[in-house]
């Protein structure tokens, strides 16, 4: 079932959208041709916690440990609405792939009025997307990858929207476009929003 932004109680011309999802399902890699085909800004919440902390994410879990990081990460998620709403700048912000799992984050963009789009890949394919990257703290190994997915997935449902991102980026791109989830550009874009399991 589609339904419009409007009828669950969310702008149908929002200023910002959030781009949800595992390590390795394209959060930055969408989010940035998203972006510059809407002409809007792309934010990556990793990078703002990194440049606000002066550490690389690794180092942040290495010497302060993960509740630490996800107290930045929360900030820092709140600090991106803060400018979007201030700035009235329209934005495409890459959540990291903790950020929408931790308890209140849904409940916190939905009051915010910010619309979540999860990017959804099989675990496998998220798995080999991670094999190849470093500097992912929680990419330890095959098991605690799946473990840490499984225990996620019922977050990511919350979602507004369900993407399938085991495409190539810009065919991911392409599919948001193209099936309405946004259509036009700048602040004209319009949002309509499914359940994702519907
Ligand atoms: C994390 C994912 C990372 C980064 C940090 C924690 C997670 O983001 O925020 O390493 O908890 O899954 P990406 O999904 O962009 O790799």
């Amino acid at each position: 079932m589609t339904e419009t932004l409007s009828s669950r109680g969310l702008s149908a011309r929002p200023q910002m959208i959030c781009l949800a999802g595992f390590m390795g399902s394209g959060k930055t890699t969408v989010g940035t041709l998203l972006a510059r085909q809407l002409a809007w800004r792309f934010v990556d919440l990793d990078d703002r916690i990194e440049e606000s902390a002066g550490l690389a994410i690794a180092q942040i879990f290495e010497r302060f440990g993960e509740p630490a990081f996800r107290q930045i990460e929360a900030n820092q998620l709140r600090a991106a609405l803060g400018r979007v709403s201030a700035q009235k700048e329209a934005t495409v912000l890459a959540l990291g792939g903790g950020t929408y799992a931790q308890p209140g984050c849904p409940e916190f963009l939905r009051t915010a009025g910010v619309p979540v789009l999860w990017l959804d890949s099989p675990v496998e394919l998220l798995l080999s997307r991670c094999m190849t990257m470093t500097g992912r703290p929680l990419f330890r190994d095959e098991s605690s990858f799946r473990a840490l997915y499984a225990q996620r997935l019922p977050s990511y449902q919350l979602a507004d929207f369900r993407v399938d991102s085991s495409g190539d980026p810009a065919q991911v791109v392409a599919q948001i476009l193209g099936r309405g989830i946004l259509s036009a550009g700048g602040n004209e874009a319009h949002l309509v929003v499914e359940k994702p399991n519907s």
